[in-house]
């Protein structure tokens, strides 16, 4: 029989090798704040709006900083160079979602594009149908009639009632995405819209780190749904029942339009016309994908329409610059179309401007590393979160001079001017879960903006005579929010409102 003492000695001597690695392996991470024992760098963990703090540790740390929250280990990548090496060049190991137990519970992780793992069916069959619709130029081309009609139809909702504006952009971009994926014309108030919204608001719950216990502490899960204190899983169970119905409904109806030779070409008639009769298993990835779109393209892309609002009512004299360029191109008697994109330099450059002011999702969507790897000296260890830093990456002082100014010029080239870095390389999150609905929301933004300026001067409120300072702030989250602000939105002349009510009736 062993002895004791060596019992004991090899015990010492396994938990000395151990903590000796566990130092070593902690001292090749990317610098960053001290963390404590146990409980790392949670003291240090913004509460909100992380993407300053962070951009704080950017300027400190540089280009990569390490955080460990609870034993997790966060690495957050603060430039493009950086994020388009790891998750673009090294795909293969940083592709992956890290788990989120209720996501899992609530079924987003077989439903959800975004939050479905790498590699598995549905996941490439979802990859392979949104970038079969929406990934090329050309394929975007055939939504541009849907995307006009839609803009119309919103100036003339804006016209009648400008102090709705937030709604309006919200039900126009949720809107248009309903045309796409299923033809579907929606009413106001539109029901299939409503729960829409309703599962986008259901899943931001889910993921938000600190709001379920069961997030935090994944055992959880396996307590039974009667059990006291598991409330969560009931609520989870009415998430997954309202995700089936936004799937399952809209899909039927095209389903049941093509029957009857009805429907409106869509994301979905053209799945169903090349697979009539899909297995049970291609059947869920095509609803899935569908309902998909909305979940990524709705509050993304009318986040970027309201900062564009904030960003003609703050900076007045490139709303008169992109004025004067819509009245030479168009003129006062059409609406822009997609047509003059092509001749409207200064619009083009204002969408880039638009995604870099406001990144609407600015700490990207979060990556997992799958295997060991290390970046210029420093390790990235297995089952470590990766969060891009869209927000530094795209008002770094260095890349964009005075980040904070509004100025669609500096990604017009000149004579004496290089045109600055494309912000869509990082707006848009990196490698092979790079956002695949990137060109379509490049054309909603555009055709939204062109449309509204060459329809309305965006102006601070005024009242009793005296003019309202607007009062910005956003919200925090995956995706980030102006709040809806003060400002008056005026038909440009009587030709302009003749013009928005013919395209709205
Ligand atoms: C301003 C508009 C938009 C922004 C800023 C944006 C940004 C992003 C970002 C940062 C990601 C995560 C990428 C990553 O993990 O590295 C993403 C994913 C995604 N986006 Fe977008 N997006 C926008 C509009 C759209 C639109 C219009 C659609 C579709 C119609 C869409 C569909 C998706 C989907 C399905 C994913 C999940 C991809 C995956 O996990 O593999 N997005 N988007």
């Amino acid at each position: 029989m062993i002895s004791p003492y060596i019992y004991y000695a090899l015990v010492g001597a396994f938990c000395a090798t151990w903590a000796l690695r566990a130092r070593r392996r902690s001292n090749l991470l990317p610098p960053g704040p001290k963390p404590l024992p146990l409980i790392g760098n949670i003291l240090d963990m913004p509460r909100e709006k992380e993407w300053f703090t962070f951009a704080e540790w950017a300027m400190e740390w540089g280009k990569l900083v390490s955080v460990n929250v609870l034993g997790q280990t966060m690495i957050i990548v603060n430039s493009v160079d950086v994020g388009l090496e790891l998750m673009a060049n090294r795909s293969g190991n940083y592709s992956e979602r890290p788990d989120i137990p209720m996501a899992e519970l609530a079924t987003y992780t077989e439903s959800m594009t975004g939050a479905i793992q790498y590699g598995t069916y549905t996941f490439f069959r979802h990859r392979t149908h949104i970038h079969k619709a929406v990934g090329t130029p050309a394929a975007v081309r055939q939504y541009e009639e849907a995307l006009e009609l839609e803009v119309g139809l919103f100036l003339g909702e804006v016209m009648r009632k400008p102090e709705q504006l937030h709604a309006h952009i919200k039900h126009m971009v949720g809107s248009s995405i309903m045309r796409i994926a299923y033809g579907h014309e929606s009413q106001q108030n539109d029901p299939l819209i409503r729960l829409a919204n309703i599962v986008m608001e259901e899943f931001s719950l889910a993921l938000a780190p600190g709001t379920y216990l069961a997030n935090m502490i994944p055992a959880l899960t396996h307590v039974p749904a009667w059990f006291p204190g598991a409330q969560f899983k009931k609520t989870a169970q009415k998430w997954a029942k309202n995700t089936r119905r936004m799937q399952d409904e809209p899909f039927e109806v095209v389903r049941e339009q093509m029957r009857q030779n009805t429907a409106q070409p869509s994301f979905t008639s053209r799945l169903l016309t090349r697979n009539p009769n899909p297995s049970p298993q291609e059947e869920e990835a095509m609803k899935s994908a569908a309902s998909s779109l909305f979940g990524g393209g709705s509050d993304t892309s009318s986040s970027s329409i309201h900062a564009f609002v904030l960003a003609m009512l703050l900076f007045p004299d490139v709303q008169r610059k992109a004025q004067a360029e819509l009245d030479a191109v168009v003129g006062p008697d059409r609406l822009p179309t997609f047509a003059d994109r092509k001749d409207l330099p200064y619009i083009d450059a204002m969408v880039l401007e638009i995604l870099r002011w406001h990144p609407v999702v600015p700490m990207g969507v979060v990556h997992r590393a799958k295997e060991d790897d290390m970046y210029e000296g420093y390790l990235i260890p297995k089952g470590a979160i990766l969060l891009p830093n869209a927000w530094f990456m795209l008002n770094n002082p260095d890349t964009y001079p005075e980040p904070r100014k509004f100025d669609p010029e500096r990604f017009i080239a000149t004579e004496t001017h290089k045109p600055a870095p494309d912000p869509t390389d990082s707006c848009f999150g990196f490698g092979r879960r790079r956002c695949p609905g990137r060109l379509l929301a490049n054309s909603s933004i555009f055709i939204a903006c062109a449309r509204i300026l060459a329809s309305f001067n965006i102006e601070k409120a005024k009242r009793d005579g005296k003019v309202v300072e607007p009062v910005i702030e956003q919200t925090t989250g995956i995706i980030s929010h102006i709040l809806p602000f003060e400002c008056s939105i005026t038909p440009r002349s009587a030709q302009a409102a003749r013009l928005i009510n013919e395209f709205s009736s």
